[in-house]
């Protein structure tokens, strides 16, 4: 994670503090991102010091407004299956981790920015975050999984609605919905928000948190039984020592103190 150009990324205390930094592109996602994005997720799995990963955007005008449309400008029928894929590849990366991912969003919020913010486990926005797939605009639709995720998180009207108007919603309208779980006054104020909830869930059993990210990634897996991967996860988590050490703590009324093994 030395050669990072495009994010900014600091770890505290087991915490990966990931900006998107390209402030002068509304911090628009280009290939060269996407494949830090994939670099910086390759290293969460493997290094134990991280524990969980807050992303956001530089600035107070955008998370990200999309994927750069100069290089979607310059796209054939060949390569654009391949642009597509890759970054869908890289957020079921992000999907699929076994360490909690909260995406602090704060104005435009657009686009592969809005993928990126609905592939992450948990969403808190600021109250100037602008929601968005305004793709249509551009003669094509999301490509990172959106047609997807958003029709997951918002049900298939709302999903249609806002993927073939291109409209924008603001935050609020985001949290009825359920794109988004908090909205908070300020960035600041939502960065809080977010560290709180990685340390709550920090303070967990390690191994089961990786559970709940399988098992509710399979709800929506049409190839995979979700109760059946329950029921092995469930199994897994009971091979662990960090359940006998929660089920012993709470006999002997005392706080767990888990390792993750
Ligand atoms: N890709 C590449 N560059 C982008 C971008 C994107 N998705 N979104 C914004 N930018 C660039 C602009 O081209 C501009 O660059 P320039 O200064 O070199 O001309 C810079 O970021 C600032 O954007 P600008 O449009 O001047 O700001 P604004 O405040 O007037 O409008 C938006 C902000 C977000 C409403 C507008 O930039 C926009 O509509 N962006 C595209 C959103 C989109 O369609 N996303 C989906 C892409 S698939």
């Amino acid at each position: 994670m030395e050669d990072l150009k495009n994010i900014l990324a600091e770890e505290k205390n087991g915490v990966l503090f990931l900006t998107i930094n390209r402030q002068d592109k509304m911090n628009a996602l280009n290939f060269a991102t996407l494949e830090e994005l994939r670099e910086i997720f390759d290293e969460v799995v493997d290094n134990k010091a991280i524990k969980a990963v807050i992303l956001t955007g530089a600035g107070e005008k955008a998370f990200i407004a999309g994927a750069d449309i100069k290089e979607i400008s310059e796209l054939n029928e060949v390569n654009a299956r391949k642009f597509a894929e890759h970054g869908q590849e890289i957020f079921s990366m992000i999907e699929n981790c076994h360490k909690p991912v909260i995406a602090v969003t704060n104005g435009y919020t657009l686009g592969g920015g809005c993928e990126l913010a609905m592939a992450c486990h948990i969403r808190i926005a600021s109250a100037n975050a602008k929601f968005g797939q305004p793709e249509v605009n551009l003669g094509i639709i999301p490509g990172y999984g959106g047609t997807q995720r958003l029709t997951i998180l918002v049900g298939r009207g709302k999903a249609n609605e806002l993927m073939m108007t291109g409209d924008m919603i603001g935050a609020e309208e985001a949290r009825e919905l359920g794109l988004v779980n908090h909205v908070l006054p300020t960035k600041e104020d939502a960065m809080a928000k977010a560290q709180e909830i990685v340390e709550k869930i920090m303070s967990k059993a390690p191994l089961a948190i990786g559970m709940v990210v399988d098992c509710v990634n399979a709800a929506y897996l049409a190839d995979e039984n979700g109760f059946q991967t329950e029921a092995n996860s469930f199994a897994r988590c009971v091979k662990s020592g960090d359940y006998k050490e929660g089920t012993s703590a709470f006999l002997e009324k005392r706080k767990p103190v888990f390792k993750g093994e």
